[in-house]
């Protein structure tokens, strides 16, 4: 049974951060005392955050460089936007050079290097099924799924009540993009669902640009999610949702990446571009601990998740980020974080990414299916081999490939 601490680490919780141990054990958070097995002293030098959960990608869908509207124009909703994807050569270059299978471990590298271990895949089951359990983040399987709800989307469930219904029957999110544009039916995605006996704390709604003040309030009524997509917003429709007003009614506000044909690189860049047009569009700053809530505490209730992650209370998976203390605070230390800062990610117990002073967690040596990756001038170990994959990019799509979610060059390996 895995077992072992983390030693003199400033552990950071939505309320506090205090320096002292972590201990780990079978997967699991078992307490602030180190237990026997091996230890690493942080020295003080580190913080300890839960993993950071990204509420809204689609695994599927990331490659660049992102497709939108031409110059200076923006899009009335999301179908056109999905018409241009699809005939663009970016999208020719994608199917070249990744099968289903490499797509998906691509994405699950991309939010790996950005602290991530927990993610939604906005696809239909029937066509992530079988590929989740093999990455080595955590996608969620348990979640009910409408494409927007509309009567042009994509019809990705079983329709909006039967979905909603297994939602509520087994406990999951009910997981939907919403009001993605300014048509009449994005500008009545809240009553549609609300004559439907389809919203309330099992919602997790997506963009939601066109919301009014009164959507607002229902969704806040009703104890529904929303995840905030700030940069695949800008890019696409020139606006976001009105943020300031979903987080002072009260609503449980999360933060999504998106694809990166039309988000951030990862979190990290999601986290820095969400505070900046935060910033622009009100002229105040939201704060650090606000967003640390939104992409840790407040994501795994959103997923039904949160007596198993979320935060670093014994019992929950050991889902665990250490990022290199660069700020005194610990949630502005985060909101300024890139991939060189992550010291150790672990997914319930098992190090996925990580310093080599942490292989002594991994008894010490490299395990089989682990390689190494020089990233900020130090070598990290890594579960699989990510330079394989973006080598083999290079090779298939027959271009030198630079993907930024990649925080490494392959040539200079
Ligand atoms: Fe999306």
């Amino acid at each position: 049974m895995t077992e072992y601490s983390l030693k003199e680490g400033i552990i950071v919780s939505s309320s506090k951060s205090a320096c002292g141990a972590l201990a780990v054990k079978g997967g699991e958070i078992s307490g602030r005392k180190a237990p026997s097995g091996p230890a690493v002293d942080l020295q003080g030098m580190s913080f300890v955050y839960p993993a950071l959960i990204n509420t809204h990608d689609h695994l599927r869908g990331n490659y660049l460089p992102r497709v939108g509207p031409s110059e200076g124009k923006f899009y009335l909703n999301w179908l056109p936007w999905d018409n241009d994807l699809k005939a663009s050569a970016c999208y020719a270059e994608r199917t070249r050079a990744l099968d289903i299978q490499k797509g998906y471990l691509l994405s699950a590298y991309k939010n790996l290097f950005s602290g991530v271990v927990t993610v939604n895949d906005h696809f239909p089951h029937k066509l992530n099924a079988e590929i989740l359990p093999s990455l080595p983040i955590r996608a969620i399987q348990n979640y009910a799924i409408e494409h927007e709800c509309s009567s042009y989307d994509l019809k990705w469930g079983a329709g909006i009540q039967e979905e909603h219904d297994s939602a509520v029957k087994n406990g999951w999110p009910f997981i939907t993009h919403l009001s993605e544009g300014f048509d009449d039916e994005s500008m009545d995605s809240i009553s549609r669902l609300e004559n439907l006996g389809a919203l309330d704390n099992h919602c997790l709604f997506v963009h939601c640009i066109a919301f009014s003040d009164e959507d607002i309030r229902k969704c806040a009524a009703a104890g529904a999610s929303i995840s905030w997509c700030a940069a695949s917003n800008m890019f696409m429709f020139n606006t976001t949702c009105k943020i300031k007003k979903f987080i002072e009614a009260g609503v449980n506000v999360t933060i999504g990446t998106d694809s990166s044909h039309t988000g951030s690189y990862n979190l990290f860049e999601e986290i820095k571009y969400g505070r900046s047009i935060y910033r622009a569009m009100y002229g105040e700053d939201l704060s650090p601990q606000s967003i640390f809530n939104m992409v840790t505490l407040n994501a795994a209730k959103a997923f039904w998740m949160d007596e198993k992650t979320g935060s670093l209370d014994t019992g929950k998976y050991a889902d665990i980020l250490v990022l290199k203390a660069k700020h005194d605070d610990a949630y502005e230390n985060l909101c300024s974080a890139g991939s060189e800062d992550i010291e150790l990610l672990v997914r319930e117990g098992k190090p996925l990414f990580g310093e080599m002073r942490f292989i002594e967690l991994l008894n010490g040596t490299l395990p089989e299916g682990y390689t190494v990756v020089k990233i900020g001038g130090r070598d990290m170990f890594v579960a699989g081999d990510p330079l394989a994959l973006y080598r083999h990019i290079r090779s298939a799509a027959g271009v030198k490939k630079t993907l930024e979610f990649l925080p490494f060059e392959p040539d200079e390996q």
